[in-house]
């Protein structure tokens, strides 16, 4: 049986440039290839959660121009429900501007656009019904906070459990925090929120003795290669990076939280939703862009059959 999954969050039109090398400031650098697939890390995280199996209901909004058109028409392909995508008169669609390393590292400028113009009176019947619907919802801060808040109050009413992708990282209303179940950071994002430098799973689970650490709440860290790491009430874990060979890790934090819903929501434990989410994350890094990166439910399959990893098997 499918489970239920709201996202509420950011869409763009992503432009992404392979490169010899990432140019420093100044400089110019030639590319090798152009790919211009839908991105936005609202629509990376609810794509990945429905190509894993789960019924998404995402909600998003784009402006009535030609990469809106654009991510439409792609979307018709994808077979990806549209229902909650909102196409805003005189208003542009939000654009990632790419860039990516021959290591598949990158670098990201985002212009908001439309998702920024996302209002409260957008959350509305259709979100409450999908609510109504879920047990998860999904948000991140490509969208404004006061958006965010009232999708939350809505979700406590409907004891859905919350998750915050705290990317791209900005300081936010308290009110907010204490409506969230599961943080999910990069080492970026929680060296900004803990105010202290995390690079590594053992700096990560020093959280522990951070004023802004709150032991009912369950704290996830993405490491790149190394892995990924989470502090939740039952324990702490770490699950080793997955070698592959990377093209470009866009949106593999995405493809992580997106994965690691899907299987929470789908009665997996915290221990295995972290090691398959990695999993996910790193194949996801072995083509360009995120969104033709994300692998379906079947190819996880057979990785989980490769890493040798009992799907079945509890958490200790
Ligand atoms: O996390 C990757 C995403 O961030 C890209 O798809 C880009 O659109 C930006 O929102």
């Amino acid at each position: 049986m499918s489970v239920n999954i709201t996202v509420v969050g950011s869409i763009c039109l992503d432009f992404g440039i392979m490169l010899p090398h990432l140019p420093v400031v100044g400089e110019t650098v030639l590319g090798t290839d152009l790919i211009t697939p839908v991105g936005g890390k609202g629509f990376n995280q609810a794509l990945q959660a429905h190509r894993l199996g789960s019924r998404t209901h995402f909600f998003g909004r784009l402006g009535d121009d030609a990469p809106g058109r654009m991510i439409i028409d792609q979307l018709e392909n994808e077979d990806f429900p549209v229902r909650g995508l909102r196409v805003l008169k005189n208003e542009k669609t939000a654009l990632g501007l790419i860039l990516i390393g021959p290591d598949g590292r990158n670098m990201i400028g985002g212009f908001s656009g439309a998702n920024m113009n996302f209002n409260i009176e957008d959350i509305d019947q259709n979100v409450y019904d999908a609510l109504l619907l879920s047990t998860h919802l999904i948000l991140q801060l490509e969208i404004p906070d006061e958006v965010n808040l009232a999708v939350l109050r809505l979700a406590k009413e409907q004891y859905v459990r919350t998750i915050l992708n705290f990317a791209p990282y900005r300081n936010i209303p308290e009110e907010i925090e204490n409506l969230i179940d599961i943080f999910i950071f990069n080492e970026i994002e929680a060296s900004a929120y803990f105010e202290r430098e995390i690079r590594t799973h053992e700096d990560f689970f020093r959280i522990r003795d951070s004023k802004k650490y709150l032991f009912e709440k369950i704290y996830i860290v993405t490491l790149g290669e190394k892995g990924a790491a989470i502090i939740a009430p039952e324990g702490e874990y770490y699950s080793e990076g997955i070698a592959v060979d990377s093209i470009d890790s866009t949106g593999a934090g995405d493809s992580f939280v997106g994965a690691y819903v899907h299987f929470i929501a789908s009665g997996r434990g915290y221990i295995q939703s972290i090691d398959l989410a990695n999993i996910v994350a790193a194949e996801s890094t072995t083509k360009p862009g995120a969104m033709p990166g994300m692998p379906g439910a079947a190819r996880i399959e057979t990785l989980i059959r490769e890493h040798n990893i009992d799907p079945d098997e509890p958490d200790e």
